[in-house]
């Protein structure tokens, strides 16, 4: 039975261009939209310009204008992006539109009808240059908890605490780098403690998210009394006033999400549809939210317990992804890889870098790289050498005839591939588009050892083979067209240029389980061309000097969310490993099972790391094991880390190993690590999800 699913990506802020981290979600999103859509399910994908905060105030004021003219210009450029890189929604809203500030009233009277809304007095950070209190993201500096430096004002990157900008060391504002001062402000709250039951059962009902993001939740958030949420600013804010609350405005995340059905409504009221039959609590619809790793919390607690509070429909699902990284770096403005997606259509069309990401997105939270090299090889290899190729070397014999009249023999090479729609299926459903990709590249694989056997430009010589040579060429453009089903959700280009050339439509998953025969074969023209590195550089080279530009030209940066970036990530498959860390130390005898059981890992946070005196080696860690279990460790990697960037982080260690008594005191354990000693120690770290006193097994 067709499902109806409402799709929403994140909500883009209406201060800063769509670039290239941001592609990383509209194309996955995109892929799961037009992936759903052919397979006959009602799907409708709502985005919308996230418009309110001080940061548009920051720009307008920067650029002389009002916030509505950003808003507006920005609206026109982010279409525009969005369209260049065939990102298809339904209906693009903003969150500052009549339809939206009703939604939030809406929901709104029934929080505070729930009894969930309290009035407190805060000391709030206030830039006394900008004239304006400043919002967590204005805020830099220590983390509370770790001592990270340079932290934003609402959480910490490295230890994930979360806290409010007034909770930070050494806070300098952002916006002009003058020092805050605290002023006194009324501020709202949702106590969000009292959803805090149904918060933990909505989150890890099996299914509704990624396990990592769950365990996430329940090792950082649900295990102890939920903070009230901080929802309201003091004017001068640019927002929605609150009703009942003159000279207060809720704050941009409280409106944001809200824009998800603010922009619903708004294409209801275009199709005649109405707004109940997808966001009300018995409605039939699924709701499935794509974001980022870094606004998990906001759309699995505070967001849930809105909906729920107002009486409407739960996510069924929130999707989230890692972040990007270009060469296995943030990116980085003053190297180029910042780069704007208008940038990049100037230079490349839209298919590549949406087959790329797909080629490398899983159902994880890993960050995705985009390297270069890579990226122009598997384009060439795969879509221009592999599947364009099959469709290049035989629909030229065809132009002007037809596919054969019935299917030909093909060694049962087409069943094949028709047997494969489920379990590509099964792999887009799961976000796992490496999967998908793969086994639609075998395929491509097979079709083109059947073209190399089969040769039909040979064939094409001689007048007497003109049967064999239709059916060579209608079972090649056959597989070619199946191949291009399976990947049209990807790359909506090439299904369009196969619906011309093939004169049928692509509209539904099934048309990979069946094959054409007797349609007439258009006249071939190109359908994609090689890649060049040049163009990637020349592109690069670009970005570079417009960042230079609008450097120059900005007095103050704008933070961007994507620029809170995780930890590097290197990709495997770009690696190349060499055997010596095996040969300088082979491989120890077997043991069996019960031998590794006896050593017992555990995930560790590390609470403090300090110098030891007189130790030339040492360093000293405070372990936490969770629940309050803690363990002093003497660790060897004094040479390989500085203990500042040590706090926070989660190690493995052995817990059970027998306390052993050194010059400087008690060992209580024994942090795992890689490497040959000195500065090349390598602490190994669980994926992030994982929670002090897991153990590994
Ligand atoms: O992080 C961001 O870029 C936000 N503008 C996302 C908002 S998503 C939704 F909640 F509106
Ligand atoms: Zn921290």
């Amino acid at each position: 039975m067709s499902r109806k699913i409402l799709v929403t990506a994140a909500l883009p802020y209406a201060n800063g261009h769509i670039h290239i981290g941001h592609l990383v979600e509209y194309i996955q999103t995109d892929i799961w939209v037009r992936f759903q859509k052919l397979r006959g399910n009602r799907c409708v994908f709502v985005c919308a310009d996230d418009t309110h905060g001080t940061a548009i105030t920051i720009r307008a004021r920067r650029e002389g204008r009002s916030e509505e003219q950003v808003i507006a210009d920005m609206r026109e450029a982010h279409i525009r992006d969005f369209d260049g890189f065939q990102i298809e929604f339904d209906n693009y809203g903003s969150t500052n539109s009549i339809e939206n500030r009703e939604q939030c009233e809406q929901i709104w009277q029934k929080i505070e009808a729930s009894g969930l809304v309290v009035s407190r007095d805060v000391q709030q950070l206030y830039d006394p240059e900008a004239g304006t209190f400043l919002a967590d993201r204005f805020v830099r500096g220590s983390c509370p908890r770790c001592g990270a430096k340079d932290q934003p004002g609402d959480n910490c990157s490295v230890c994930s605490a979360t806290y409010s900008p007034a909770d930070l060391k050494d806070p300098r504002s952002v916006l002009s780098d003058a020092t805050p001062e605290m002023r006194t402000a009324e501020h709202l709250f949702i106590e969000l403690e009292q959803l805090r039951e149904f918060l933990i059962e909505w989150s890890q009902e099996p299914g509704r998210l990624q396990p990592e993001v769950a365990r996430y939740l329940s090792g950082n958030f649900l295990g102890d009394a939920l903070r009230d949420w901080d929802i309201s600013r003091p004017a001068p804010y640019f927002g929605f006033e609150i009703p009942g609350h003159a000279g207060h405005y809720w704050y941009v995340w409280f409106d944001a999400p809200v824009g998800y059905i603010g922009s619903t409504r708004q294409w209801c009221e275009a199709n005649g549809e109405s707004l109940q039959n997808w966001w009300s609590a018995d409605a039939d619809a699924e709701i499935h939210h794509f974001i980022g790793k870094d606004i998990v919390y906001f759309h699995t607690l505070f967001w849930p317990g809105m909906l729920r509070t107002a009486g409407l429909k739960l996510p069924e699902k929130v999707h989230v992804h890692g972040f990007l990284t270009v060469g296995g770096e943030k990116m980085s403005k003053s190297k180029g890889t910042f780069l704007m997606a208008s940038t990049w259509l100037r230079h490349l069309p839209p298919g590549p870098l949406r087959y790329y990401y797909a080629s490398k997105l899983g159902p994880g939270l890993d960050d995705l790289d985009l390297n270069p090299e890579e990226f122009v090889g598997r384009v060439n290899t795969d879509l221009v050498n592999k599947v364009i190729n099959l469709a290049s070397r035989c629909a030229r014999f065809l132009s002007g005839t037809t596919l054969s009249q019935e299917y030909p023999d093909d060694g049962g090479l087409f069943q094949q591939g028709a047997d494969k729609a489920e379990q590509i299926a099964a792999a887009y459903e799961a976000c796992n588009y490496n999967a998908a990709i793969r086994e639609i590249m075998l395929l491509a694989d097979e079709a083109n050892r059947y073209v190399d056997s089969r040769q039909p430009w040979v064939i094409r010589k001689d007048p007497a083979r003109g049967d064999e040579l239709r059916e060579v060429c209608s079972v090649t453009l056959n597989l070619f067209r199946q191949i291009v089903v399976y990947l049209s959700p990807v790359l909506p280009g090439l299904k369009l240029q196969t619906e011309e050339l093939l004169n049928s439509r692509i509209s539904h998953w099934n048309d990979a389980v069946t094959p054409l025969t007797g349609t007439p074969v258009s006249e071939f023209q190109h359908l994609m061309k090689r890649l060049e590195m040049k163009q990637v550089e020349q592109m690069i080279d670009e970005s570079r000097e417009e960042n230079a530009a609008e450097q120059a030209a900005a007095e103050t940066p704008v933070p961007q969310s994507v620029e809170a970036a995780g930890p590097e990530f290197h990709p495997a498959d770009t690696w190349q490993d060499s055997g010596d860390a095996l040969q300088n130390e082979p491989l120890a005898d077997e043991c069996t099972i019960e031998d590794f059981v006896k050593v017992d890992l555990r995930v560790a946070r590390i609470l403090e790391a300090g110098h030891v005196e007189g130790a030339e080696k040492l360093l000293q860690l405070t372990l936490s094991l969770g629940g309050g279990e803690v363990r002093n460790v003497f660790a060897g990697i004094k040479a390989a880390y500085d203990p500042q960037t040590l706090v926070g982080r989660l190690v493995v260690c052995v817990a059970n190993l027998k306390p052993r008594k050194m010059k400087f005191g008690l060992s209580q354990g024994m942090v795992c690590a890689s490497g040959s000693g000195g500065t090349e120690v390598f602490l190994l770290s669980p994926d992030s999800g994982a929670v002090p006193g897991q153990r590994v097994h």
